[in-house]
């Protein structure tokens, strides 16, 4: 699924999503715009909700984009949140997120932090021996706050090693392999302040062979019987994180949601049946899957540069400020004409962006119609990891938002302005 469910050309041959033509929105909202169909995104956490039923909990992964709007609509389908800051926290609660459906992850939660999470009621994800200390100052005195710990099981799963966090070597989470998730348990388990209610894990992010989440599954499967044997202890919850890759191409073949949840939740029953295990709560915490294919980019062509028998550079009015994730790791994307989606393709361009950096290129060689300037660009599955990332480089302004739904175009996030971005300079 490269495009949102509601994608089709249009009776005018242009590009079409939630209703809205994308040539107008364009012209009518400016570029570089982000757009959202809420269809897609309904769609997609409603896969996960139903694949999981009664056996646990779906998370929302906030890292991934939010924004008041998009939250709602992921409430609304049932789904809790997960946060990583003290930022995403004040967010969520600000659009109407109930703190106690919401987990509070990261590697190095600072008091602050923490004492945001523990006033919204959120469940702490400990992820490092610090916050034993710090949680002790916090919590009063006969107050016991629930909280998850993170391990690492050791599992290196199959994408890019800047998004791969499972393995021993990883600043996240207590590894089972060195011994550190076992004491790191114990501590928890003795601490005068805290309820142990899980145990969470995470591989990486943009996964494709969901092998890695049986064996991660299993390895902490193990952990829960030697917790049991020697602690005397069973996690009620058990977190398999998120993680579950998109397309990004039209070569891509991702895993659905649905196969992601049966997968683990197969592992977890048979697993857990084999070690005479009691079944802890399930939770997974996605974030790209839901996101991801919701979104588009859609960006106008200025300058055209051709460097005979070289390239030919198509530059945008975005790039890295509003997707760093090509120079990030690598990742690829592809680009129609919005006007004219099917148009035959005219030969390879590099699709540039308006940074001052060389690095700067959205798509190396890619076939295209011919462009001109102010025709317009679309890049589906820009959902997730664009604007979460982007930033204000060179002066830009981050790019507006829509949700589109039924023919409606709404501004869920406008363009920053000049003036934003000089907002907490001190003159
Ligand atoms: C702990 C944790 N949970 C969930 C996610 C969401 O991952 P994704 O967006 O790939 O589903 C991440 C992303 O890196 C993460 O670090």
């Amino acid at each position: 699924m490269l495009f949102p469910v509601t994608y089709r050309v249009n009776a005018a041959g242009h590009m079409e999503v939630g209703g809205c033509d994308l040539v107008e929105l364009a012209h009518t909202h400016g570029t570089p715009l982000y757009i959202y169909d809420e269809a897609t995104i309904r769609q997609r956490a409603s896969e996960y909700i139903a694949a999981m039923g009664s056996a646990g909990q779906v998370l929302y992964s906030a890292k991934a984009f939010a924004s008041p709007r998009f939250l709602r609509v992921v409430a609304q389908e049932g789904l809790g949140l997960d946060v990583v800051s003290a930022g995403e926290l004040h967010l969520a609660l600000k659009s109407g997120y109930a703190g106690d459906r919401i987990h509070f992850l990261g590697n190095n939660k600072s008091r602050e932090d923490l004492e945001a999470a523990h006033a919204a009621g959120a469940t702490i994800v400990i992820d490092g021996s610090y916050e034993f200390e710090l949680l002790r100052e916090i919590v009063p005195e006969g107050k016991r706050i629930r909280v998850m710990l993170r391990i690492s099981p050791g599992v290196k799963p199959d994408t890019h090693a800047h998004i791969s966090t499972g393995q021993l070597d990883s600043k996240f989470g207590f590894s089972i392999e060195s011994g550190a998730a076992m004491q790191a348990i114990a501590e928890a388990l003795r601490h005068p302040r805290l309820e142990l209610v899980g145990l969470h894990s995470h591989l990486g992010s943009q996964i494709l062979a969901l092998g890695a989440y049986q064996q991660a599954m299993e390895i902490m499967l193990d952990l829960l019987v030697e917790l049991r044997d020697e602690l005397k202890f069973e996690p009620r919850k058990l977190g398999a994180g998120g993680g579950l890759g998109i397309a990004y191409t039209r070569e891509d073949d991702p895993p659905t949601p649905r196969d992601f949840v049966e997968i683990v939740r197969h592992a977890l029953d048979t697993g857990c049946a084999r070690r005479g295990l009691r079944v802890p709560e399930l939770v997974v915490e996605p974030g790209r899957s839901i996101a991801g294919p919701a979104g588009m980019a859609l960006y106008t062509v200025g300058s055209i540069k051709d460097i005979r028998g070289v390239r030919r550079y198509v530059a945008v009015d975005g790039g890295m400020g509003d997707n760093i994730r090509p120079k990030l790791y690598g990742a690829r994307y592809e680009a129609f004409l919005a006007s004219d989606p099917e148009r035959r393709p005219d030969g390879k361009v590099t699709i540039a962006g308006k940074y001052c950096e060389s690095t700067d290129i959205l798509i190396t060689d890619i076939e295209m119609p011919e462009l001109k300037a102010g025709d317009v660009i679309a890049m589906p599955a820009a959902g997730a990891y664009n604007l979460a990332m982007a930033s204000n480089y060179n002066g830009m302004p981050r790019p507006e938002v829509v949700m589109l739904s039924d023919g409606r175009a709404d501004v869920m996030r406008r363009r920053e302005t000049l003036d934003d971005l000089i907002a907490a300079e001190v003159f």
